[in-house]
């Protein structure tokens, strides 16, 4: 188990062995077991033992002594998940919650909240069910089945509060459209490059309808394999195939009584758009391997770059489901087509990132801001942010110069997660490294193997890279 919180816990344990008692130091604390450096516990291995632990009480806890490592040992904790949780969970909650931030994805902590809003994790391991389900589950899981099986935990998985910013007529007809639309229950089909805030309208919509108390639930159809599509939209039954052990619920049971946002439709594959207008024809379905019809009551948003007529034409996007998605429609146009909103916006983000990191940045210097302006922008307010957020780090003056903005060099992805102080190799190869790992994690949940995939390296590579960067690490 890697991926539940676990802490340093760099004090003396008292290991009972039977035969002898052992004084050995901590390494960390997790919700599964203590991690200790002592040769010492050689000679119990495999051996029940009890130990006496310094939490916010002296407690004492059963467990057996496995070798972790060459010289590392841990001490597999075999007591019941009540005890667990009102232990050791006791103690690690108490310590997340001191840190005041997530210890996978370093999100900030707010009003208590049970559980991350960004990347699932749970931050209470006092409750007995979420032991179990961490004992059961042995590697990091993504908390949302959990939530899903536990209607009473479900709460919106809210990206922070975003502002949708602009002054041009364009964006305003936008903005007439989003109030417009979200008095009633009809799709909507929003079409934009990307970068343009597809799925910050589509929010904007959900947030101001009735059903904004009520999921928020992203689908990208782009990014979901052809066949795990359907079951990840309808869910299955258990035993519907080989890896199906439990009833899963789809994302359009999540979403009941609130928004589907289907992002990227134009590369849903053809079988599953099939699929997807007969579920629009009465909002009815039945989850894989099952028989029982179910109905869901959500609103569908779908988003795309894609020109769909033209796909429609090619025989890529079905001409039925074309129409029945582009009951409303909005089309948000491209950065370059409103040129009114790229100060406001560059500016809007200038402070916001200037504040962040405790620079005093006043402003641009006129060739900056004529820079911005005659930019193409091929990737939108996004490709914006990025610049912006970039300039701020880099700039060592009080008005953002062009040089600073670096326009014609093409973007990279990464490029914010440089040291800006520093051009030591090794050091900024680590800060990348750091942040690929953490994207990957968020992206995936945690599931090594995705996480694997996705990098480019070896499982055991993800675990090591894992303690290295000390991802689920408390701190305070
Ligand atoms: N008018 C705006 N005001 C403030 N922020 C914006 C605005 N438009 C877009 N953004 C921000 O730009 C980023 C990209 O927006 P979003 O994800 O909604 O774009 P998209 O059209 O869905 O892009 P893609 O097609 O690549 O998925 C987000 O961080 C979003 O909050
Ligand atoms: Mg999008």
């Amino acid at each position: 188990m890697r991926l539940s919180a676990r802490i340093r816990y760099e004090k003396s344990v008292f290991v009972d062995c039977r035969k002898d008692i052992f004084i050995v130091k901590g390494v960390n604390l997790s919700l599964l077991g203590l991690k200790v450096k002592d040769d010492a516990l050689n000679i119990c291995k495999e051996k029940d033992v009890v130990i006496f632990i310094e939490l916010d009480k002296e407690v004492s806890l059963k467990g057996k002594i496995t070798r972790f490592g060459d010289d590392d040992f841990v001490i597999i904790f075999n007591e019941n998940p009540e005890l667990i949780a009102s232990t050791v969970g006791k103690y690690l909650t108490s310590r997340i919650y001191k840190s005041g931030i997530c210890p996978f994805c370093s999100k900030k902590i707010e009003n208590k909240e049970r559980y991350c809003k960004r990347c699932g994790m749970f931050f209470d391991y006092t409750k007995p069910e979420v032991v179990r389900f961490i004992q059961e589950f042995k590697v990091g899981k993504i908390f949302y089945d959990l939530l899903v099986e536990h209607p009473e935990e479900i709460e919106e998985k809210l990206e922070d509060r975003k502002e949708f910013i602009g002054v041009s007529e364009r964006i305003k007809e936008v903005f007439d459209l989003i109030r417009k639309y979200a008095t009633n229950n009809y799709p909507v089909l929003i079409i934009g490059e990307t970068g343009t805030g597809k799925e910050l309208t589509a929010r904007a919509i959900h947030e101001r309808s009735k059903r904004a108390d009520k999921p928020f639930v992203v689908v990208n159809c782009a990014a979901i394999p052809e066949n795990l599509l359907e079951s990840e939209l309808f869910g299955y039954e258990k035993g519907a195939f080989t890896d199906a052990h439990r009833r899963k619920i789809g994302r359009i049971e999540f979403a009941n009584g609130g928004t589907l946002f289907l992002d990227e439709i134009g590369d849903m594959p053809l079988s599953m758009q099939a699929k997807l207008l007969r579920f629009l024809e009465d909002y009815t379905f039945t989850r894989v391997g099952g028989n029982e019809t179910l109905h869901a009551n959500v609103r569908i948003i779908a988003a795309t770059n894609v020109n769909l007529e033209e796909a429609v034409k090619k025989g890529k996007f079905r001409e039925d489901l074309y129409y029945r998605l582009n009951v409303l429609t909005i089309n948000i146009p491209p950065l370059r087509e409103r040129k009114e909103d790229i100060m406001v916006l560059a500016k809007y983000f200038l402070n916001r990132y200037a504040k962040e990191i405790g620079k005093d940045i006043k402003g641009f210097t006129p060739e900056a801001e004529e820079a911005l302006l005659n930019y193409q922008w091929p990737g939108n307010v996004r490709e914006l942010i990025n610049v912006i957020r970039k300039a701020v780090v880099l700039t060592e003056n009080m008005y953002v110069s062009e040089k600073d903005l670096n326009l014609r060099r093409e973007e990279v992805d990464t490029a914010y997660c440089l040291n800006g102080r520093s051009l030591n190799l090794k050091e900024n190869i680590e800060k990348v490294e750091r942040e690929l790992l953490r994207r990957a994690f968020l992206k995936t949940g945690g599931n090594i193997t995705k996480m694997a995939k996705l990098l480019g390296i070896s499982r055991p590579k993800v675990y090591s890279l894992i303690e290295k960067h000390h991802i689920g690490e408390i701190t305070d």
